[in-house]
Protein backbone atom coordinates (compact mmCIF):
# COMPACT_ATOMS: atom_id res chain seq x y z
CA UNK A 1 0.00 0.00 0.00
CA UNK A 2 1.45 3.46 -0.78
CA UNK A 3 1.80 5.15 2.57
CA UNK A 4 1.39 8.88 3.22
CA UNK A 5 1.50 10.04 6.68
CA UNK A 6 0.24 13.11 6.46
CA UNK A 7 -2.98 12.00 4.98
CA UNK A 8 -6.31 12.99 6.72
CA UNK A 9 -6.38 10.34 9.50
CA UNK A 10 -9.90 9.18 8.27
CA UNK A 11 -8.64 8.48 4.73
CA UNK A 12 -6.72 4.71 5.36
CA UNK A 13 -9.99 3.59 6.43
CA UNK A 14 -11.83 4.49 3.60
CA UNK A 15 -13.42 2.41 1.07
CA UNK A 16 -13.45 3.94 -1.85
CA UNK A 17 -14.34 1.73 -4.68
CA UNK A 18 -14.59 -1.51 -2.72
CA UNK A 19 -17.44 -3.95 -3.40
CA UNK A 20 -18.32 -5.84 0.11
CA UNK A 21 -20.42 -8.29 0.40
CA UNK A 22 -22.00 -9.01 3.70
CA UNK A 23 -24.16 -11.94 4.92
CA UNK A 24 -26.89 -11.76 7.43
CA UNK A 25 -26.67 -8.16 6.28
CA UNK A 26 -30.51 -7.60 7.56
CA UNK A 27 -30.21 -8.18 11.14
CA UNK A 28 -28.67 -6.10 13.52
CA UNK A 29 -24.73 -6.30 13.05
CA UNK A 30 -24.85 -6.92 9.41
CA UNK A 31 -27.12 -4.11 8.68
CA UNK A 32 -24.90 -1.63 10.68
CA UNK A 33 -21.84 -2.49 8.92
CA UNK A 34 -23.30 -2.56 5.37
CA UNK A 35 -24.12 1.45 6.90
CA UNK A 36 -20.80 2.35 8.11
CA UNK A 37 -19.35 0.50 5.24
CA UNK A 38 -21.20 2.35 2.59
CA UNK A 39 -20.35 5.55 4.61
CA UNK A 40 -16.85 5.15 4.27
CA UNK A 41 -17.03 4.61 0.20
CA UNK A 42 -18.51 1.41 -0.60
CA UNK A 43 -20.49 -0.15 -2.29
CA UNK A 44 -22.20 -2.85 -0.04
CA UNK A 45 -24.08 -6.27 -0.99
CA UNK A 46 -26.91 -6.96 1.70
CA UNK A 47 -27.51 -10.34 1.27
CA UNK A 48 -30.01 -12.14 4.00
CA UNK A 49 -32.62 -14.92 3.77
CA UNK A 50 -34.97 -12.37 5.02
CA UNK A 51 -35.02 -10.34 1.73
CA UNK A 52 -37.56 -7.26 3.53
CA UNK A 53 -34.97 -6.64 6.46
CA UNK A 54 -32.22 -6.91 3.44
CA UNK A 55 -34.10 -4.27 1.18
CA UNK A 56 -34.65 -2.08 4.39
CA UNK A 57 -31.33 -1.84 4.97
CA UNK A 58 -30.17 -1.32 1.17
CA UNK A 59 -32.67 1.26 1.20
CA UNK A 60 -31.72 3.35 3.75
CA UNK A 61 -27.90 2.90 3.39
CA UNK A 62 -28.77 4.60 -0.27
CA UNK A 63 -30.76 7.25 1.28
CA UNK A 64 -28.13 8.42 3.95
CA UNK A 65 -25.15 7.22 1.65
CA UNK A 66 -26.31 7.88 -2.10
CA UNK A 67 -24.59 4.66 -2.70
CA UNK A 68 -25.66 2.30 -5.28
CA UNK A 69 -26.53 -0.92 -2.94
CA UNK A 70 -27.70 -4.57 -3.85
CA UNK A 71 -30.11 -5.94 -1.27
CA UNK A 72 -31.04 -10.17 -1.96
CA UNK A 73 -32.15 -13.07 -0.55
CA UNK A 74 -29.76 -15.53 0.21
CA UNK A 75 -29.88 -18.79 2.17
CA UNK A 76 -25.83 -19.23 2.89
CA UNK A 77 -26.93 -23.13 3.37
CA UNK A 78 -27.88 -23.38 -0.08
CA UNK A 79 -25.13 -23.76 -3.00
CA UNK A 80 -27.26 -22.38 -5.56
CA UNK A 81 -28.26 -19.55 -3.70
CA UNK A 82 -24.33 -18.71 -2.79
CA UNK A 83 -23.88 -18.79 -6.58
CA UNK A 84 -26.77 -16.61 -7.59
CA UNK A 85 -24.94 -14.11 -4.82
CA UNK A 86 -22.30 -14.18 -6.46
CA UNK A 87 -23.13 -13.79 -9.89
CA UNK A 88 -25.50 -10.70 -8.76
CA UNK A 89 -23.24 -8.94 -7.27
CA UNK A 90 -20.56 -9.52 -10.26
CA UNK A 91 -23.46 -8.12 -12.83
CA UNK A 92 -24.48 -5.56 -10.80
CA UNK A 93 -20.81 -4.26 -9.72
CA UNK A 94 -18.48 -6.26 -11.93
CA UNK A 95 -16.15 -7.28 -8.78
CA UNK A 96 -16.31 -8.47 -5.46
CA UNK A 97 -12.91 -6.94 -2.95
CA UNK A 98 -14.60 -7.87 0.47
CA UNK A 99 -16.97 -10.94 1.79
CA UNK A 100 -17.69 -10.68 5.26
CA UNK A 101 -19.40 -13.93 6.41
CA UNK A 102 -21.60 -12.75 9.43
CA UNK A 103 -24.59 -15.30 9.12
CA UNK A 104 -24.21 -17.01 12.47
CA UNK A 105 -27.02 -18.50 15.09
CA UNK A 106 -27.06 -20.03 18.22
CA UNK A 107 -29.44 -20.67 21.10
CA UNK A 108 -29.13 -22.59 24.39
CA UNK A 109 -27.84 -26.34 23.87
CA UNK A 110 -26.77 -27.85 26.97
CA UNK A 111 -23.81 -30.46 26.77
CA UNK A 112 -25.34 -33.49 26.75
CA UNK A 113 -28.67 -32.50 25.40
CA UNK A 114 -28.07 -32.06 21.40
CA UNK A 115 -28.88 -34.73 18.63
CA UNK A 116 -26.30 -35.23 16.23
CA UNK A 117 -28.72 -33.48 13.59
CA UNK A 118 -28.90 -30.42 15.18
CA UNK A 119 -25.08 -30.86 16.05
CA UNK A 120 -24.47 -30.70 11.80
CA UNK A 121 -27.63 -28.14 11.23
CA UNK A 122 -25.43 -25.50 13.41
CA UNK A 123 -22.43 -26.28 11.99
CA UNK A 124 -23.38 -26.11 7.93
CA UNK A 125 -25.03 -22.41 9.42
CA UNK A 126 -22.17 -21.40 10.85
CA UNK A 127 -19.29 -22.89 9.41
CA UNK A 128 -19.35 -24.63 6.73
CA UNK A 129 -21.61 -22.15 4.74
CA UNK A 130 -18.89 -19.81 5.07
CA UNK A 131 -16.43 -22.05 4.39
CA UNK A 132 -18.03 -22.96 1.35
CA UNK A 133 -19.20 -19.19 -0.15
CA UNK A 134 -15.47 -18.24 0.54
CA UNK A 135 -13.96 -20.60 -1.94
CA UNK A 136 -16.66 -19.44 -4.67
CA UNK A 137 -15.66 -15.87 -4.29
CA UNK A 138 -11.82 -16.79 -3.80
CA UNK A 139 -10.99 -16.49 -7.72
CA UNK A 140 -12.84 -13.10 -7.88
CA UNK A 141 -11.34 -11.58 -4.84
CA UNK A 142 -7.91 -12.50 -5.93
CA UNK A 143 -7.78 -10.03 -8.83
CA UNK A 144 -8.81 -6.99 -6.34
CA UNK A 145 -6.22 -5.03 -4.21
CA UNK A 146 -6.04 -5.20 -0.62
CA UNK A 147 -9.18 -8.04 -1.12
CA UNK A 148 -10.14 -9.65 1.87
CA UNK A 149 -12.43 -12.39 3.76
CA UNK A 150 -13.85 -11.74 7.40
CA UNK A 151 -15.61 -14.10 9.55
CA UNK A 152 -18.12 -12.92 12.54
CA UNK A 153 -16.63 -14.95 15.20
CA UNK A 154 -18.15 -15.51 18.68
CA UNK A 155 -16.36 -15.38 22.39
CA UNK A 156 -18.17 -18.48 23.08
CA UNK A 157 -16.15 -20.06 20.53
CA UNK A 158 -13.27 -18.80 22.43
CA UNK A 159 -13.74 -20.51 25.77
CA UNK A 160 -15.59 -23.52 27.23
CA UNK A 161 -19.26 -22.98 26.53
CA UNK A 162 -21.20 -25.83 27.49
CA UNK A 163 -24.52 -23.81 27.54
CA UNK A 164 -24.32 -23.33 24.01
CA UNK A 165 -22.66 -26.83 22.92
CA UNK A 166 -23.63 -26.64 19.01
CA UNK A 167 -22.91 -22.86 18.50
CA UNK A 168 -19.85 -22.62 20.15
CA UNK A 169 -18.35 -25.40 18.76
CA UNK A 170 -19.03 -24.16 15.31
CA UNK A 171 -17.43 -20.55 15.72
CA UNK A 172 -14.73 -22.23 17.31
CA UNK A 173 -14.16 -24.28 14.03
CA UNK A 174 -14.86 -20.53 12.16
CA UNK A 175 -12.04 -18.71 14.52
CA UNK A 176 -9.46 -21.88 13.14
CA UNK A 177 -10.76 -21.96 9.58
CA UNK A 178 -10.66 -18.26 9.42
CA UNK A 179 -6.39 -18.92 9.98
CA UNK A 180 -6.11 -21.67 7.37
CA UNK A 181 -7.55 -19.52 4.49
CA UNK A 182 -5.19 -16.95 5.99
CA UNK A 183 -2.27 -18.96 5.61
CA UNK A 184 -3.16 -20.31 1.77
CA UNK A 185 -4.55 -17.16 0.58
CA UNK A 186 -2.01 -14.82 1.30
CA UNK A 187 -0.84 -12.25 -0.03
CA UNK A 188 -3.77 -11.61 -1.96
CA UNK A 189 -6.64 -12.18 -0.04
CA UNK A 190 -6.41 -11.77 3.82
CA UNK A 191 -8.77 -13.48 6.26
CA UNK A 192 -9.50 -12.18 9.74
CA UNK A 193 -11.90 -12.91 12.17
CA UNK A 194 -13.76 -10.72 14.66
CA UNK A 195 -14.50 -12.47 18.11
CA UNK A 196 -17.54 -10.16 19.16
CA UNK A 197 -18.94 -10.26 22.38
CA UNK A 198 -22.30 -9.62 24.09
CA UNK A 199 -24.20 -7.59 21.18
CA UNK A 200 -27.39 -5.85 21.80
CA UNK A 201 -29.97 -7.29 18.69
CA UNK A 202 -32.94 -6.52 19.91
CA UNK A 203 -35.12 -9.69 20.50
CA UNK A 204 -32.72 -12.53 18.64
CA UNK A 205 -30.69 -12.56 22.23
CA UNK A 206 -33.89 -13.39 23.70
CA UNK A 207 -34.97 -16.26 21.58
CA UNK A 208 -31.32 -17.74 22.08
CA UNK A 209 -32.30 -18.31 25.45
CA UNK A 210 -31.87 -15.41 27.57
CA UNK A 211 -34.16 -13.33 29.82
CA UNK A 212 -33.78 -9.50 30.47
CA UNK A 213 -32.41 -9.82 34.09
CA UNK A 214 -29.28 -12.41 32.90
CA UNK A 215 -28.29 -9.74 30.47
CA UNK A 216 -28.45 -6.94 32.61
CA UNK A 217 -25.71 -9.18 34.68
CA UNK A 218 -23.85 -10.05 31.87
CA UNK A 219 -23.01 -6.33 30.91
CA UNK A 220 -22.39 -5.57 34.74
CA UNK A 221 -19.77 -8.20 34.15
CA UNK A 222 -17.99 -6.88 31.35
CA UNK A 223 -15.33 -4.11 31.99
CA UNK A 224 -16.99 -1.94 30.17
CA UNK A 225 -19.77 -2.49 31.68
CA UNK A 226 -22.43 -2.65 29.17
CA UNK A 227 -23.35 -5.23 26.26
CA UNK A 228 -22.13 -3.64 22.57
CA UNK A 229 -24.26 -2.10 19.84
CA UNK A 230 -24.21 -3.28 16.36
CA UNK A 231 -21.68 -0.16 15.13
CA UNK A 232 -19.47 -1.23 18.28
CA UNK A 233 -18.60 -4.21 15.77
CA UNK A 234 -19.35 -2.42 12.63
CA UNK A 235 -16.29 -0.24 12.74
CA UNK A 236 -14.25 -2.89 13.54
CA UNK A 237 -15.34 -4.66 10.14
CA UNK A 238 -14.70 -1.53 8.91
CA UNK A 239 -10.84 -1.16 10.58
CA UNK A 240 -10.13 -5.07 8.94
CA UNK A 241 -11.60 -4.60 5.33
CA UNK A 242 -9.71 -1.27 5.21
CA UNK A 243 -6.44 -0.46 3.43
CA UNK A 244 -5.16 0.82 7.60
CA UNK A 245 -5.60 -3.33 8.16
CA UNK A 246 -3.56 -4.35 4.67
CA UNK A 247 -0.65 -6.13 6.70
CA UNK A 248 -3.30 -7.89 9.00
CA UNK A 249 -4.52 -10.94 8.42
CA UNK A 250 -4.79 -14.33 10.33
CA UNK A 251 -5.72 -12.56 13.19
CA UNK A 252 -9.14 -12.61 15.51
CA UNK A 253 -9.59 -9.12 16.86
CA UNK A 254 -12.07 -9.51 20.11
CA UNK A 255 -14.55 -6.73 20.34
CA UNK A 256 -16.19 -7.13 23.32
CA UNK A 257 -16.27 -4.62 25.87
CA UNK A 258 -13.13 -6.01 27.79
CA UNK A 259 -14.68 -9.40 28.65
CA UNK A 260 -15.83 -10.66 31.79
CA UNK A 261 -12.70 -10.00 34.81
CA UNK A 262 -12.13 -12.35 37.30
CA UNK A 263 -9.77 -11.95 39.92
CA UNK A 264 -6.80 -14.36 39.93
CA UNK A 265 -7.00 -14.08 43.71
CA UNK A 266 -10.72 -15.72 44.21
CA UNK A 267 -12.24 -14.84 47.51
CA UNK A 268 -15.08 -17.16 48.39
CA UNK A 269 -17.53 -15.34 46.84
N1 LIG B 1 -25.31 -10.37 18.96
C1 LIG B 1 -24.40 -11.00 19.68
O1 LIG B 1 -24.37 -10.91 20.92
C2 LIG B 1 -23.34 -11.84 19.01
C3 LIG B 1 -22.30 -12.32 19.80
C4 LIG B 1 -21.31 -13.09 19.20
C5 LIG B 1 -21.38 -13.37 17.84
N2 LIG B 1 -22.43 -12.89 17.10
C6 LIG B 1 -22.46 -13.25 15.68
O2 LIG B 1 -22.61 -12.08 14.90
C7 LIG B 1 -23.33 -12.41 13.69
C8 LIG B 1 -24.51 -11.46 13.52
O3 LIG B 1 -25.35 -11.57 14.65
P1 LIG B 1 -26.51 -10.53 14.99
O4 LIG B 1 -26.44 -10.28 16.44
O5 LIG B 1 -26.51 -9.39 14.04
O6 LIG B 1 -27.78 -11.46 14.72
P2 LIG B 1 -29.16 -11.15 14.00
O7 LIG B 1 -30.05 -12.29 14.38
O8 LIG B 1 -29.61 -9.75 14.29
O9 LIG B 1 -28.80 -11.24 12.46
C9 LIG B 1 -28.54 -12.45 11.81
C10 LIG B 1 -29.10 -12.37 10.40
O10 LIG B 1 -28.78 -13.59 9.72
C11 LIG B 1 -29.89 -13.94 8.91
N3 LIG B 1 -29.87 -15.37 8.63
C12 LIG B 1 -30.17 -16.40 9.46
N4 LIG B 1 -30.04 -17.57 8.82
C13 LIG B 1 -29.65 -17.28 7.55
C14 LIG B 1 -29.34 -18.06 6.42
N5 LIG B 1 -29.46 -19.40 6.43
N6 LIG B 1 -28.93 -17.43 5.29
C15 LIG B 1 -28.83 -16.08 5.26
N7 LIG B 1 -29.13 -15.27 6.29
C16 LIG B 1 -29.51 -15.88 7.44
C17 LIG B 1 -31.10 -13.54 9.72
O11 LIG B 1 -32.24 -13.36 8.89
C18 LIG B 1 -30.62 -12.24 10.38
O12 LIG B 1 -30.98 -11.10 9.61
C19 LIG B 1 -23.71 -13.88 13.83
O13 LIG B 1 -22.75 -14.67 13.18
C20 LIG B 1 -23.65 -14.12 15.31
O14 LIG B 1 -23.42 -15.48 15.61
C21 LIG B 1 -23.41 -12.13 17.65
Amino acid sequence: MPHDPYQRLESPFALDGYVVVITGAGGAIGGATAEVLAAAGANVVVSDLNLDTAQAVADKVTKETGKETLAIKTDVTSESDQHALLDATLAKFGKITALINNVGWGEYTPLWEVSMDYMMKSYLLNTVSAYSLTKLCLPHLKKEENASVTFSGSAVGTTPSPEFISYSNAKAALLHMSKSIAAMSGPHVRSNSIVIGSVDNGEATLKAGYDPEMLRRLAESFVMKRRGAPYDIAYAFNFLVSPAASWITGVQLDVNGGGSYKSKMPTED
